[in-house]
């Protein structure tokens, strides 16, 4: 067994511990699974392992899963986007956690560490976790009861494996959990990208943005840059996306055409390749870049070292490439995920959400353990449902419910006179 943690400094826990604290306050949906979990204890006896952004909002994750009566051991998903005191807050709470910020040479090391631990569960954040444990740790797939994936990337990448028959333990696609997807990705990438760029304190106003791909994470970028004023263009490969962006009244153009016009050029498709070395080439002086999705390959930071004669760093993940004829191009967070490297991640209020659904996951999966096969399932309505009802509550907001009569009209096949 390797050590029971490897982080940066544990000194940091009392600035983790009041970031957790403070995410809490505003994960009241989360909080109150808490509470029940901790009189229920539905994951009693459980070793959960978790391959997470290592944020507050992970935190208090990790708090409701023990309070469930698991227990957990954590890696980063990402080198960059470890918070360090949260790491330290966490070990500190006795949780076994293997990340720190920047982890390039050892990340996957620290899955593995994660994986000695022989869970029972695996949640997610782009599927490494699930999927080294399928390519090096084969033996424990027997003793695994499930994975939860919290990306579309990750889901994207479990399905491909489902259908080479690869796939050899059940896995919930929290993503794609209606109160996940329409919010985490729409609401908090949106505004994500957004508090990402004004960390350099630039207007949106006037300004032309380029949003590649036109899933839920773009429509909140398009929607939220439109908002600040700015032109947005959007480029898409998939036409019935194109023309939904028509019908949203942007304007769609091929990449290539579209960096002409650019002043920020921000990519979420889930695919390589998508600014290159020709693009950057034709892009005016001062374009920001930066990159929504998963992995660190929508932008090709290679290109851009090619194309490039110099490369300054500028500002904390923030870096500034000159050309031989003094143009500027700048690149966030070295084209990983910008908002998890530059801004901490989605608000709090979203991952009340996000993590809510994969509390109720893990207590889904335990219950119904004897009946699930090896694919890849969508979290029962009932479960979204349940979150968005809990999400108003505390948010004292109000709805309708229907009467009697208007439920058995729904029900039968009566027609309006
Ligand atoms: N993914 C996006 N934002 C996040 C956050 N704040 N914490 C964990 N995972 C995230």
């Amino acid at each position: 067994m390797t050590s029971k943690y490897q982080i940066k400094n544990i000194d940091l826990s009392p600035k983790g511990e009041n970031s957790i604290y403070l995410a809490e306050s505003r994960m009241p949906t989360l909080a109150r699974i808490r509470r029940r979990f901790e009189k229920e204890k539905p994951l009693k006896g459980l070793t959960i392992g978790a391959c997470l952004h290592v944020t507050r909002e992970t935190g208090v994750l990790a708090q409701t899963l023990k309070a469930g009566g698991a227990k957990l051991a954590l890696c980063g998903s990402n080198p960059l986007s470890t918070q360090d005191d949260v790491a330290a807050a966490l070990v500190k709470e006795g949780f076994n956690v293997y990340a720190w910020n920047r982890n390039d040479s050892e990340y996957y090391n620290c899955i593995k560490s994660v994986l000695d631990h022989k869970p029972d569960i695996l949640i997610d954040d782009g599927a490494d976790l699930i999927v080294i444990a399928h390519k090096e740790k084969k033996t424990l797939l027997e003793s695994i009861l499930g994975g939860q994936e919290e990306t579309t990337t990750g889901v994207n990448r479990l399905r491909v494996m489902h259908e080479r028959n690869a796939l050899n333990i059940p896995v919930i696609a929290v993503n794609d959990a209606i109160v996940k997807k329409m919010f985490d990705n729409r609401y908090g990438t949106g505004q994500g990208v957004v508090s990402a760029i004004k960390a350099l304190n630039i207007l949106f106003a006037g300004k032309t943005v380029i949003v590649a791909g036109y899933g839920p994470c773009s429509w909140g970028m398009a929607t939220r840059s439109r908002g600040l004023g700015a032109n947005v263009i959007v480029t898409e490969v998939n036409p019935i996306r194109a023309l939904e962006a028509v019908m949203d009244g942007y304007r769609v153009l091929p990449m290539e055409k579209a960096v002409l016009e650019a002043d920020m050029v921000f990519t979420s498709t889930g695919c390589k390749d998508v600014v290159v070395g020709k693009h950057f080439k034709n892009m005016k002086d001062g374009v920001i870049l930066a990159n929504l999705g998963h992995f660190n390959i929508e932008i090709s930071v290679k290109d851009l070292e090619d194309v490039s004669s110099k490369k300054k760093r500028i500002g904390e993940y923030v870096d500034e490439y000159t050309f031989s004829n003094g143009k500027r191009l700048y690149l966030l967070g070295e084209g990983r995920l910008a908002n998890l490297v530059v801004i901490g991640g989605h608000p709090s209020e979203i991952m009340d959400l996000s993590f809510s659904v994969q509390a109720l996951t893990a207590e889904f999966l335990i219950k119904n353990r004897d009946k699930l096969e090896h694919k890849v399932y969508t979290v029962p309505n009932e479960i979204s449902e349940e979150i968005a009802k809990v999400k108003l509550e505390t948010m004292k907001i109000n709805i309708d419910s229907l009467t009697e009569e208007q439920e058995a009209y729904i029900k039968s096949f009566e027609i309006g006179t």
